[in-house]
């Protein structure tokens, strides 16, 4: 393939989405925000009645999940479920669902067709170690939980969602660890990852030297 990828991974938030969104809107480039898609199957799967952890049952939906993203919002047939997928309980079903290798190869060309000019920007767990192995920048972002309990609060809050610093930290944690004790895919970095521990940076920062790096290798 010759349409470059720039790929993002690293535990729940980490400032993933945010790094993605900003290094996509200044290079133009297609964004691809992963989760969302295991979220959406997540969800999917719950409204179903299916059990979570029957892998087969649950990639067996994602063919003929009715699922769209257009400006920001994610649709589900006839319905916007941009809300319920940032919800917290959405993402514990996404890590779930994202346990099963069903799933995640059901789910790996939808996250292939993403990648078209002038380029693609792709947030998740696994995108540079197995969806985009090509990628010539991997960065691999990390910040401490602390960190990222806080910033979750802050996000909720500012929403008007009420929230428990420490309720978030536990969920947080669990959450990074199903994904990094799974056999499928475990949330590692690639072997030719950037690390970038973001704890004491501000998203600018982030944001330039991710575009530096670009500049480099691409
Ligand atoms: O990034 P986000 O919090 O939206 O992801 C929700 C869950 O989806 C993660 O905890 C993880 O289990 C799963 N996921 C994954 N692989 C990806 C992206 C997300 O397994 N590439």
């Amino acid at each position: 393939e010759d349409i470059p990828v720039l790929t993002i991974d690293g535990p729940t938030a980490s400032g993933k989405g945010t790094l993605a969104d900003e290094v996509a809107h200044e290079l133009g480039y297609v964004i691809l925000d992963s989760g969302m898609l295991y979220r959406a199957t997540g969800l999917a799967a719950h409204r179903a009645g299916l059990d979570l952890d029957d892998g087969a049952a649950v990639a067996a939906i994602v063919p003929a999940m009715d699922l769209h993203f257009r400006k920001g919002r994610v649709t589900l047939g006839e319905e916007d479920i941009t809300d319920a997928l940032r919800a917290e309980a959405a993402g514990l079903m996404a890590s779930q669902v994202a346990a099963h290798p069903q799933v995640r190869s059901a789910l790996n060309q939808l996250q292939l067709d993403f990648r078209r000019v002038p380029g693609l920007v792709a947030d998740g767990r696994d995108m540079g170690s197995t969806v985009f192995p090509d990628a010539p920048l991997k960065v691999f972002l990390t910040a401490s939980a602390a960190t990222r309990a806080e910033r979750r609060y802050k996000q909720l809050i500012s929403k008007g969602i009420s929230a428990s610093m420490e309720g978030l930290r536990a969920d947080l944690e669990a959450r990074d660890a199903r994904d990094k004790g799974r056999s499928a895919s475990p949330l590692k970095p690639a072997q030719d990852a950037q690390s970038l521990d973001n704890s004491a940076q501000t998203i600018e920062e982030s944001r330039d030297l991710v575009l530096a790096w670009w500049a480099e290798r691409r």
